[in-house]
């Protein structure tokens, strides 16, 4: 069978570009061509090179928000890696919408929250300070509007009592982990409905 190739974005330690990876093996449809950061400190990289996956990065700083410049680079990469699918995971730099436009309809992204609320940045701690009985995370795809994409998959869990961002962001993550693999394994054999967990 030809495995759909996967590239994957990320900025830090990469732990659902791991999850990812890791759950691409055997039967599923799909393979990892490419980790590429914004940062080329970021852990997530070597996590990458440590599983054989080719691993790439453009520093973004010197672009100093000239954010097409920027792309232009971080095309270059992605398009030698010739990816069907492109992962957004933990991938913190906006993208415009021309670049979006050119991986449209195979563009994904992980938001950790219950879209549409809570787009945009500090999600855990807008849920808590809303009083929100639940939260959690969404798989959906990227559009050129910020968070905004058809969804592709959410995972929901409770707010308990007491709960502080990083505990609350804690409980989202490891439903993270579990989500994003199964919306890919789905998305790759060309299945678009959403995945709802628990
Ligand atoms: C995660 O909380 C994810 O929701 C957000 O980036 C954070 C870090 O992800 N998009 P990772 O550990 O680098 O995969």
């Amino acid at each position: 069978m030809k495995h759909k190739r996967v590239a994957i974005l990320l900025s830090g330690g990469g732990s659902n570009m791991v999850a990812l990876a890791d759950s691409m093996t055997g039967e599923h449809p799909a393979r990892p061509c490419l980790v590429l950061s914004n940062d080329p400190t970021a852990a997530g990289l070597k996590k990458a090179a440590d599983r054989g996956i080719p691993t790439s990065a453009v520093d973004h700083r010197p672009f100093k928000g000239d954010r097409s410049a920027f792309e232009a680079e971080l095309r270059k990469p992605l398009q030698d890696a010739r990816p069907d699918i492109v992962c957004l995971a933990g991938f913190m730099r906006v993208l415009t919408g021309d670049f979006v436009s050119d991986f449209q309809g195979r563009m994904l992204n992980i938001h950790p929250s219950l879209l549409p609320k809570y787009k945009g940045l500090n999600t855990h701690a807008r849920a808590i300070s809303a009083g929100d009985a639940e939260h959690g995370c969404t798989v959906h795809e990227v559009t050129a509007a910020l968070d905004d994409g058809p969804v592709l998959g959410q995972a929901r869990v409770p707010i308990n009592v007491g709960d502080t961002p990083e505990t609350l962001a804690a409980r989202v993550l490891v439903w993270e982990h579990k989500l994003y693999p199964a919306v890919l394994r789905r998305f790759a054999a060309g299945d678009k409905t959403p995945v709802q967990m628990p």
